[in-house]
C-alpha cells in the first residue's frame, strides 16, 4: 500500500510517500481504508521530533482519517468491515493516516453518517473533537456565557466557534480582519477582533459591551494569557489547547487572577484518545443535519503530504487542509 513515513526527524522534506506492507489489525483494533486524512499541526510537532512516536522510526504520520472498515482484530465486534467511520487521536501512540490503509483501536472510532463525505469527517475529526472537549468536557460553558475564541478561522477555532454558538454562548472570536473575520462571523461569532491589535483587551471589552469573558478557548497562550486574564469573569475558565513559545504572568495579572477565582485548565486531544469517539458521534450527527459546517482550505494527494504540511502553518489558511488518499 501507498504510505507517507519518515525515516528522521526534521523539516517537510523527511516526508517520503513509499510503498509498505499493509498493517494487521491486532485484538481491539480494526483495519481501516483511509479514505481522507486532516493535516494538523500536531502532525508537524511529530514529525520534528518534538513529540516522539513511542514505537520510534520509520512512522507513517498523520493523526485524523475517515474511511471504510476493511477487517477487525480477534475479539472486535463493536466495528465490522463496510462500516463508514471516523477518528481522532491516532498517530502517536498508534500508526498515522497518511497512508492507504492503517490499524486503529476501535474504541477511537466513530460512525461517520451516510450524509457526511470523507473529506468532511476527516476534516471535521480533530477540530470538532478538540472544540467540544476544550469548551464542554474542560471548559464547562454554560448557556450565556461570553466564550472568547482565539485562531476562529483556524482548523480548531472555526469549529469552537460554532460548538459555543450551539451552546447558547455569546462568542467572540479572533482573527485577521478581511476574509478571515468575515468567516467567523458567518459561522455564528457575534463579533470578531483582530488578533494582531495592540489594544486587544480593549477590544475584547469593546466587543461584549464591557462583559467579562467566562471560557476562554486558547491555541496561543504565549501571546495572550494576560489579555484573557485580564478580561475574564469571576470564576472564568482558559482552556489552554496549544502555545509556541513559554507562557508567562505579567506584573499584577497573578492578583488579577487570584481576585476572578480564575482557573487556567489544559487539554489534549493526544492524551486523551478515549473520549473522542462519544464526541466524535454527535458531531457527526450535526454535521448531518447541518448544525455544524466544517470549512476546508484546500485538498491535496497523499504524495503532497510535505506541501500540505506546509500549507498548514502558513499565515491565512481558512479551516482545514485535507489529504486525499485516492488523489
Ligand atoms: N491540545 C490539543 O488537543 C490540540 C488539538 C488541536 C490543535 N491544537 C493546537 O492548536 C493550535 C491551532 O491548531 P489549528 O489546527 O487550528 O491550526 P491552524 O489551522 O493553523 O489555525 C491556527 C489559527 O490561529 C491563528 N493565529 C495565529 N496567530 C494567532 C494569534 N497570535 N492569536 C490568535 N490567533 C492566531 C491563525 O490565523 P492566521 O493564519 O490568519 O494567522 C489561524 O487561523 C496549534 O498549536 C495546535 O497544535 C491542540
Amino acid at each position: 500500500m501507498r504510505a507517507v513515513r519518515y525515516h528522521e526527524h526534521g523539516d517537510e522534506s523527511v516526508l517520503t510517500p513509499e510503498t509498505v506492507d499493509r498493517p494487521d489489525p491486532a485484538p481491539g483494533e480494526a483495519l481501516v481504508k483511509v479514505e481522507a486524512a486532516s493535516v494538523n499541526p500536531i502532525d508537524t510537532y511529530v514529525r520534528e521530533g518534538h513529540v516522539a512516536p513511542p514505537s520510534g522510526l520509520p512512522h507513517v504520520g498523520g493523526s485524523d482519517l475517515a474511511g471504510v472498515v476493511e477487517a477487525v482484530g480477534d475479539g472486535v465486534t463493536a466495528v465490522a468491515p463496510g462500516d463508514r467511520v471516523f477518528a481522532t487521536g491516532l498517530g502517536l501512540f498508534s500508526p498515522g493516516t497518511y497512508a492507504e490503509y492503517t490499524v486503529a483501536p476501535v474504541e477511537q472510532l466513530a460512525p461517520l453518517p451516510e450524509a457526511v463525505s470523507f473529506r468532511d469527517g476527516a476534516a471535521a475529526a480533530m477540530a470538532f473533537a478538540t472544540a467540544w472537549r476544550a469548551l464542554v468536557t474542560r471548559g464547562d460553558l454554560r448557556l450565556g456565557d461570553v466564550a472568547l475564541i482565539h485562531g476562529a478561522s483556524g482548523g480548531v477555532g472555526h469549529a469552537a466557534v460554532q460548538v459555543a454558538v450551539a451552546a447558547g454562548a455569546t462568542v467572540v472570536g479572533t482573527a485577521r480582519d478581511g476574509d478571515p473575520a468575515a468567516f467567523a462571523r458567518e459561522l455564528g461569532a457575534d463579533a470578531v477582533v483582530d488578533y494582531r491589535s495592540e489594544d486587544l483587551e480593549g477590544d475584547v471589552a469593546a466587543a461584549t459591551d464591557g462583559r467579562a469573558v467566562d471560557v476562554v478557548f486558547e491555541p496561543q497562550a504565549d501571546a495572550h494569557l494576560s489579555a484573557n486574564l485580564a478580561r475574564l469573569a469571576r470564576g472564568g475558565r482558559i482552556v489552554v489547547i496549544g502555545e509556541n513559545g513559554p507562557i508567562t504572568l505579567d506584573g499584577g495579572l497573578p492578583m488579577a487572577a487570584k481576585k476572578a477565582d480564575a482557573d487556567l485548565r489544559f487539554m489534549s486531544v493526544m492524551a486523551s484518545p478515549g473520549d473522542q469517539a462519544p464526541i466524535l458521534e454527535r458531531v457527526g450527527e450535526r454535521l448531518a443535519d447541518g448544525t455544524f459546517t466544517v470549512a476546508i482550505d484546500s485538498v491535496f494527494g497523499l504524495e503532497a503530504a510535505a506541501e500540505a504540511q506546509a500549507e498548514v502553518l502558513s499565515p491565512g489558511t481558512i479551516g482545514k487542509v485535507v489529504l486525499d488518499t485516492s488523489r
